[in-house]
């Protein structure tokens, strides 16, 4: 029957490792793509990729493939979001899966995303097949890797496939590997309907539309179906598949994967990782693993004009459709006015959304430095969530307080593992392992307070190994930490959007880089601005800004209007991104400058 000739797939990889590529080439071969794409890839390829951007990435295939056994095949090839903020959903686009494609590069070997994503999939009981990509490079060593792929994942890496995405080299035998290893899919068509959305995506036509993998029964148009975690209702307008075209299909039965439309307004009622069932005859129980995301990083966004905080709203509420884990709420800040205090999954998000608001609604923004979220526990016994430093109670009221900590997971060349252990131990590391993958590599463990991530870490890695180190990490949970609220004043005044929460015995530190750093940013004014850092009333640090009496104009001499207005607009410009506070002229980095001080 049909279901013995499915097989379900994702491709995981570390990034830059080729994934996309060996899709694409994927896709080719398996027919999906008309000549016509083909020969627009040939002649146009950045257009098109940005197009599959849309159409490919975020979805699934179906392709149909006829195998050497003379049988047709259909293989749903399911991509999974590349990045450790969204590791919930690649986890979950994983469990609706049977295998998984191993991509490791021939010339780089295993890398930190590669050995988070094994596990993931391991977890998820995939069959898996490695592939070693880029063997046309003249740098590949793929007998290496196979031994890496071995040793540090434990995988039988005898029968991996030495391939190019690039050159088309061992595409087919990577299809023939799917279809001889990759379990077909199991369960029963006619059992009440139990399907895994693994992701979905709103169209101002459609409303939301579904991706999902049916695990349980079958699901049909006219149907009433519920969600289970939230327990809304909807009827199916229309199921269907991408090949890589969005085709309507009659049902969708076991094992498959597909779209589904159903009159759905918002993607909050489409959570990833939850199981559609059947409104009339609903399964016992949702498939496993369902948990609701919540927002690890949290920082203020506001208007640089301030006119513009309902286009801000707009812009928010626009994203949100389309964004189930984007959260936000009104906040007011003295130094900036009316904005909104945001959550993301992780710094890749935020910096996403803040870059989307800038493109696509034309707002500038004024950033304040992310925060992450504390628990304080209080003398008096209740204990307070705290992700906006300004809300930190006084000292005097506090028992204790806990941070999120994560485990690290980083891989880097021998000779830079004492820079990686020093930079590890300045951000508050406590180390766990360290683990040689080969005679030149090493993976080092450590726990870190994931506020120390959110700073400047990422960065600081890759400078401090000129690229080399990869990077990955996960939650662990809540430690307690000596931490305290840092406020920065400005001429006698806190800045609230200033503040921020660090380990006391860094206290000092941080806020004399701060200070100086401030100094520095801060433009002259008519007047002697102190800047000052400090600790409930003790100041720790202290800058002065001298004042400066600036006329642009005086720099030409005479009659030139159109230099003068040329010149007056230029000084608008560069005072866009400045923000009064109190009667300080503050330019956005300063907001940020928190993040970049070591
Ligand atoms: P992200 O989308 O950034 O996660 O990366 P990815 O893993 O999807 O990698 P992608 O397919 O974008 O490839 C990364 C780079 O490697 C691109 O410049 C590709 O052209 C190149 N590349 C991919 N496969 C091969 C290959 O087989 N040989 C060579 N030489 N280059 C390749």
């Amino acid at each position: 029957s049909k279901q013995t000739q499915i097989r379900n797939f994702s491709i995981i990889a570390h990034i830059d490792h080729g994934k996309s590529t060996l899709a694409d080439r994927i896709l080719d071969f398996t027919g999906a793509l008309s000549e016509r794409e083909k020969q627009d890839q040939f002649l146009d390829k950045m257009d098109l990729e940005r197009e599959r951007g849309i159409t490919i990435k975020l979805q699934s295939v179906r392709l149909p493939y006829k195998a050497k056994d003379g049988q047709e095949y259909i293989l749903n090839l399911i991509d999974t979001p590349g990045h450790v903020d969204f590791s919930y959903e690649v986890s979950r686009s994983l469990q609706a899966c049977e295998g998984a494609l191993l991509v490791v590069d021939a010339a780089q070997g295993v890398e930190a995303q590669t050995l988070a994503n094994v596990y993931l999939a391991l977890e998820n009981d995939l069959e898996i097949i490695p592939v070693i990509n880029k063997i046309d490079l003249p740098s590949a060593d793929p007998e290496r890797v196979k031994d890496e792929v071995e040793e540090v994942i434990g995988l039988d890496a005898s029968d991996a496939v030495l391939a190019s995405a690039k050159a088309g080299i061992g595409i087919e035998e990577i299809l023939e590997q799917i279809v001889e290893k990759v379990p077909a899919p199991k369960g029963d068509p006619d059992a009440p309907l139990q399907a895994l959305i693994f992701d979905s995506f709103y169209d101002a036509y459609k409303g939301v539309i579904v991706y999902m993998r049916v695990v349980e029964g079958t699901i049909r148009k006219g149907m009433k179906i519920k969600m289970m975690a939230t327990g809304k209702t909807f009827e199916v307008l229309e199921v269907g598949a991408y090949n890589p075209h969005p085709v309507a299909m009659d049902e969708l039965s076991v094992g498959e994967v597909g779209f589904v439309v159903a009159s759905i307004k918002n993607v909050k009622d489409t959570r990833v990782g939850d199981t559609i069932t059947d409104a009339v005859t609903p399964a016992a129980e949702p498939l496993p693993g369902y948990r609701k995301t919540n927002p690890m990083v949290f920082c203020g966004l506001y208007p640089v004009d301030s006119s513009q905080y309902e286009d801000l709203r707009e812009a928010l509420e626009k994203l949100e459709l389309n964004d189930a884990s984007l959260a936000y709420e009104p906040e007011t800040s003295n130094a900036l006015g009316f904005g909104f205090r945001c959550g993301f999954l992780g710094l890749l998000h935020m910096e996403i959304i803040q870059e989307r608001i800038e493109r696509e609604f034309q707002i500038s923004l004024i950033t304040t430095a992310p925060s992450v979220v504390y628990h304080v526990y209080l003398t008096d016994g209740s204990v307070l969530q705290i992700e906006n430093p300004t809300l930190m109670p006084e000292v005097q009221k506090i028992d204790h307080i806990e941070e999120p900590f994560v485990r690290a997971s980083i891989m880097v060349p021998n000779d830079f593992v004492g820079t990686v252990m020093e930079l590890c131990q300045t951000k508050r590391g406590q180390y766990i392992d360290m683990k040689y993958l080969d005679t030149n590599r090493v993976n080092l463990q450590y726990d870190l307070p994931l506020s120390e991530i959110v700073y400047d870490f990422f960065d600081l890695l890759k400078s401090s190994t000129k690229g080399y180190a990869s990077f990955d990490y996960e939650l662990i949970g809540n430690k307690t930490s000596n931490l305290v609220k840092m406020d920065v004043l400005l001429n006698g005044e806190v800045v609230d959007a200033l503040s921020f929460i660090v380990h006391r015995d860094r206290a000092q530190h941080r806020g004399r880089l701060l200070v100086e750093k401030l100094k520095k940013l801060i433009p002259r004014q008519m007047f002697e601005i102190p800047v000052q850092a400090a600790i409930g009333n003790k100041v720790v640090a202290r800058e002065n800004i001298s004042a400066i009496r600036k006329n642009v104009l005086a720099k030409c001499y005479g009659g030139d209007i159109s230099r003068k207005r040329k010149l007056l607009e230029k000084q608008k410009e560069g005072k866009k991104r400045m923000k009064a506070v109190g009667s300080v002229e503050v330019p956005q980095e300063a907001f940020m400058a928190v993040l970049k001080m070591e």
